[in-house]
């Protein structure tokens, strides 16, 4: 959805201006278009023709243009018609277009007065003559209720003068705590490392940036051969308890912690003991993202086991049990849920709660787990419909373990193309998509400004997440993670 002027607009969709000569058409396009989406009658007539003027070329431009549309649909791609809009036939044949495409269908309609419309086309250098705008004119004023009768997804009139733009999110302060105001926090969670020669000023920077841009927190990925999902097997990806020991060094407010430790990568004691010290290291900001693992071949490689996933989810339980036992105080005994120790005995203790967050979406065994032992359930969608379903499963298991809801909080992964404006977003679309159809990679990450992030984030936090674990495909530098730092105002 695009934010316009107060009004959502459905986004991919195919937008048709209509409005008479000098009624904004093609500035309003411009304001909230790019160039690329906004396909004029008049620039195709100065292409084909001698100029935006040059009537002549009108067959030829109109041509085009019908072949551009019919393209660009075809491909799902949000296009923006700016012609007068006022034949009906044609808008008929661009809704028959979308709608044969699977994109909703927007007619914008110029609410400008007639009086303003004059006196825009006088002031221009090649005005439209009189007559001519006002047969346009009475047009307009007829094309309205047919408009609503012409079966458009949404018909959205402009007034004449823009409603202020929405206050820049770098107004709002926020919060101590890094709940902002949105209502929700957002960890960035590092999972490729294009640091280069010097791998220490890389996390320097990028972990700075991240304390200065907002982020409640830093979660490193733990793998031990970079994903395919995210670069190629020869990429750095470090041992992420030695590296996030390193950042504790740098003295930011960030919290700290992995997104996901694989319970068979470590025994759960000596995640314990990492994540203690990582607590002490910090003044209690540490937490372990912790969830079944997935991937066989690097635990072949690295010498390590990988059992069936029901011994992995059993795993999982006990390693997260085994944890909260031994940073509990005391050095007692323990035995319950399957774990026996014969002491409790940790040192350092851990300077604060130390939140255990299970990653995975599995409805039966995942999620269970998390609402018995979990703080936090991370859940790997942002499709709202199914993340709504995702913690309706969740807060019933909460209830069939006798847990209360909020003690298990809802996060997510968020992996968005994120870009300063729709130029940007659209270049970072083709960057990234590799054979992916830019539409669909679009749609997939939610490739939007900041502002459209926030609209989204704020709908996640009306379902009730917590927290955002955000990774975008571009986190090379600390600008790149400044550039984020709109999402956390
Ligand atoms: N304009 C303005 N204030 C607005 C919108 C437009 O002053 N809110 C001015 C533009 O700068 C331009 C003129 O009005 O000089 C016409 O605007 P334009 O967007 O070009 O109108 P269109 O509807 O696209 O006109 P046409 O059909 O001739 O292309
Ligand atoms: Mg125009």
């Amino acid at each position: 959805m695009r934010q316009t002027d107060g009004v959502q607009l459905p986004d991919p969709a195919l937008v048709v201006l209509v409005g008479a000569s000098g009624s904004g058409k093609s500035t309003w396009a411009a304001a909230h278009y790019r160039a690329a989406e906004v396909v004029s009658s008049d620039e195709l007539r100065g292409i084909v023709g001698g100029g935006p003027h040059d009537l002549d070329a009108s067959g030829d431009a109109f041509a085009v243009l019908e072949t551009v549309v019919a393209a660009r649909l075809g491909r799902g791609l949000t296009t923006v018609v700016d012609t007068l809009g006022l034949d009906p036939a044609k808008r008929r044949a661009w809704r028959d277009a979308a709608r044969a495409a699977g994109l909703p269908a927007v007619a914008v309609l110029m609410d400008t007065p007639d009086v303003e419309c004059r006196r825009r086309n006088a002031a221009r250098d090649r005005p439209v003559p009189a007559p001519v705008l006002a047969g346009q004119l009475r047009s307009v004023r007829d094309v309205r209720p047919l408009l609503e009768a012409e079966g458009w997804d949404l018909v959205v009139p402009v007034r004449a003068e823009h409603a202020p733009e929405a206050p820049a999110p770098a107004e709002v302060r926020s919060t101590p705590d890094r709940t902002s105001s949105l209502g929700l926090r957002s960890v960035l969670q590092v999972s490729r490392f294009p640091w280069g020669e010097d791998p220490l000023d890389w996390l320097t920077g990028i972990a700075r940036a991240a304390d200065e841009a907002g982020f409640a927190g830093l979660a490193l990925m733990d793998h031990l051969i970079q994903v395919p999902q995210v670069g190629r097997a020869w990429d750095p990806i470090p041992e992420p308890w030695v590296t996030l020991g390193a950042i504790a060094g740098l003295g930011t407010g960030l919290e700290l912690g992995t997104l996901c430790t694989p319970v068979t990568f470590r025994p759960a004691g000596i995640t314990a003991k990492a994540a203690a010290t990582l607590s002490a290291l910090t003044g209690g900001r540490a937490f372990v993202g912790i969830g079944a693992g997935w991937w066989e071949r690097e635990h072949a490689a690295y010498g390590l086991t990988f059992p069936p996933a029901r011994d992995r989810l059993d795993d999982l339980e006990r390693a997260i049990v085994t944890m909260k036992a031994l940073w509990a105080s005391g050095t007692k005994a323990y035995d319950d849920h399957g774990v026996v120790l014969p002491e409790t005995t940790s040192y350092p203790r851990p300077a604060g709660p130390i939140p255990v967050v299970v990653g995975g979406s599995g409805e039966r065994r995942t999620l269970r787990i998390a609402a018995a032992h979990g703080d936090a359930c991370n859940l790997r969608t942002t499709d709202e419909a199914e993340l709504e379903r995702l913690i309706g499963v969740l807060h019933a298991h909460c209830d069939d373990v006798g847990r209360a809801r909020e003690e298990v909080a809802v996060t997510v992964l968020d992996l968005p193309v994120v870009g300063s404006d729709r130029d940007d977003v659209w270049a970072r679309v083709e960057r990234h998509r590799g054979r992916t159809p830019a539409a669909t990679y679009a749609a997939r990450t939610h490739a939007a400004t900041v502002a459209g992030h926030r609209d989204r984030w704020a709908r996640l936090a009306g379902l009730g997440v917590d927290t955002v674990f955000i990774a975008t495909p571009d986190l090379g530098s600390p600008e790149d993670v400044l550039a984020l730092r709109g999402l956390n105002a």
